[in-house]
């Protein structure tokens, strides 16, 4: 019974450092809809207003990926869409946080609202010929090649 007990305790233990030692996440989202990719305009913090990302964010603690990309569009875009699989390569956030930016090819559910911008400055759908001209974020402007790669396929 007490070996039982023991091993079942350093199973959890184990489960829980693993979820310590992994890199946090942001998530990104790539809706693309007609060709068109949706990008976001950043109203703060200062040094990155006016840029433009992915719509995403922090997944939070114990929250997959794709319910991340579905929780944050709501959160940002007041709409639903439906995660369908990652975009490139992860793109080290910065060497300081640690943190990793994964992108998301992701379509608007069915009947979803229009995506409206709740808390950045302006949204915009961008088409193939406007995509490199964009003032992105640099993270996400490494992405920019494979967003063109499914752009194309749509
Ligand atoms: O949006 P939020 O502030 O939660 O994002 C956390 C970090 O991820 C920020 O440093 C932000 O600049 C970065 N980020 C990014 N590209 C995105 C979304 C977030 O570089 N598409």
């Amino acid at each position: 019974w007490l070996s039982g007990r023991v091993s079942a305790y350093l199973a959890a233990v184990r489960e829980l450092a693993s979820g310590w030692a992994s890199e946090p996440v942001v998530v990104g989202t790539a809706l693309v809809e007609g060709g068109m990719l949706l990008a976001q305009q950043r109203r703060y913090p200062a040094h990155h207003a006016g840029s433009w990302e992915l719509p995403g964010g922090r997944v939070e603690p114990g929250e997959g990926e794709p319910d991340a990309v579905v929780r944050e569009c709501r959160e940002e875009l007041a709409t639903e869409v439906v995660p369908l699989e990652r975009v490139g390569t992860d793109i080290p956030l910065s060497a300081e946080s640690g943190m990793l930016l994964r992108v998301w090819r992701a379509r608007l559910a069915v009947g979803a609202h229009p995506p409206v911008p709740v808390e950045h400055r302006a949204l915009r759908w961008i088409g193939l010929s406007r995509l490199a001209g964009l003032e992105w974020l640099e993270a996400d402007r490494l992405l920019l090649d494979s967003l063109r790669t499914i752009m194309v396929a749509e």
